[in-house]
């Protein structure tokens, strides 16, 4: 693949995700098959402003893929979202040699990734937050494994919540969306799921559940109710004044966010990674790689910032129905 491209760097950027790992590890490697030096940028866009980078080669990402986090760090730069700083970010490129940024994050990273294009520098974004809510791509790195650590916690909390005949109250991450919290739900038999993308009425969404399973034999109850609700404490409040319920609210937190990626996840990542660098190498810049219909493919990040996400209606529909 002939190219002007002689270094490209990596960086993650925002929340971390299970999985950034395998997709930094395959960019590296990717990049050393072409001849191109790898170079890591630490803490998302204030390595670059700050010019704290280290060259990469294959054996620096020896073993990674199977740990969370990201060995690169992450941040969320408020000085990167200034002119001036996406400037000095730009000048630093320019003076270290780095020809192209895989930027690995949400939509705050991929408008960051947006501004420095036009600075010139190819750039291009991998989904990777365990919201999933990223418009243009089906999929983002570490919402399997998130999804996989919120349900071993759950299932943990059954055992309890069955013994004594409790209500649970489980909030689970997600930031705005809902679309983490319905994969979790449905997964453990949740009794409800409450989403912030859907108007919220206790007695329809909470009571009427609780009471057909009360009907139908149940003594325990499990709620999941998605952060961006923004009341899952007076959710359980209104089960026990309101319904009678011995309840416990569980909030499990940045606990899903860390922990070993699962095999998706670590997959997912490894494709992505290596595309990212393809697409650099050919010329390709202001593009986020993404999934869709069971490919990997690229999506102008212009057009992808415009997107809005939809609620997989289908899925909402089946944990609708099964929680009689
Ligand atoms: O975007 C990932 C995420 O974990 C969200 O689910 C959550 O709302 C947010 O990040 C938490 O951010 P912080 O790590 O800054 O507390």
């Amino acid at each position: 693949m002939a190219s002007n491209i002689r270094r490209i760097g990596i960086l993650t950027s925002g929340g971390d995700a299970p999985g950034m790992n395998a997709a930094i590890r395959a960019a590296v490697r990717t990049c050393v098959l072409h001849d191109v030096i790898p170079i890591g940028i630490h803490r998302g866009y204030n390595g670059l402003i700050h010019s704290d980078v280290v060259e990469l080669d294959a054996r620096a990402v020896n073993g990674i893929t199977s740990r969370g986090g990201t060995i690169l760090y992450t941040a969320r730069s408020e000085e990167f979202r200034t002119e001036a700083g996406v400037k000095q970010a730009a000048d630093n490129c320019k003076y270290l040699g780095i020809d192209g940024v895989i930027a690995i994050g949400g939509d705050g990273t991929f408008r960051g990734a947006r501004e420095l294009s036009k600075y010139g520098i190819n750039t291009v974004g991998i989904p990777g937050t365990i919201d999933n809510d990223i418009a243009c791509s089906h999929y983002s790195i570490g919402f399997d494994t998130a999804a996989n650590t919120a349900i071993e916690a759950i299932d943990k909390l059954a055992d309890t919540m069955q013994s004594h005949q409790r209500t649970s109250v489980v909030e689970i991450m997600g930031r705005n969306a809902g679309h983490l919290a319905i994969y979790v739900g449905i997964s453990v038999g949740a009794t409800s799921i409450v989403i912030p993308e859907r108007p919220f009425d206790f007695e329809r969404d909470i009571a009427e559940h609780i009471r057909e399973g009360q009907y139908r034999g149940k003594h325990h109850h499990l709620i999941i109710v998605a952060e961006g609700v923004g009341n899952t404490n007076e959710i359980a409040n209104r089960c026990r004044d309101e319904m009678g319920l011995d309840t416990r609210v569980t909030i499990i937190g940045h606990i899903q966010r860390g922990g070993s990626p699962s095999a998706r996840d670590r997959v997912m990542a490894t494709r992505m990674g290596h595309r990212a660098v393809e697409e650099i190498l050919a010329g390709g810049t202001n593009l986020i790689v993404c999934y869709r219909n069971s490919q990997i493919t690229t999506i102008p990040i212009d057009e992808a910032l415009t997107m809005t996400k939809d609620l997989d209606e289908y899925m909402y529909r089946v944990a609708q129905e099964i929680t009689i």
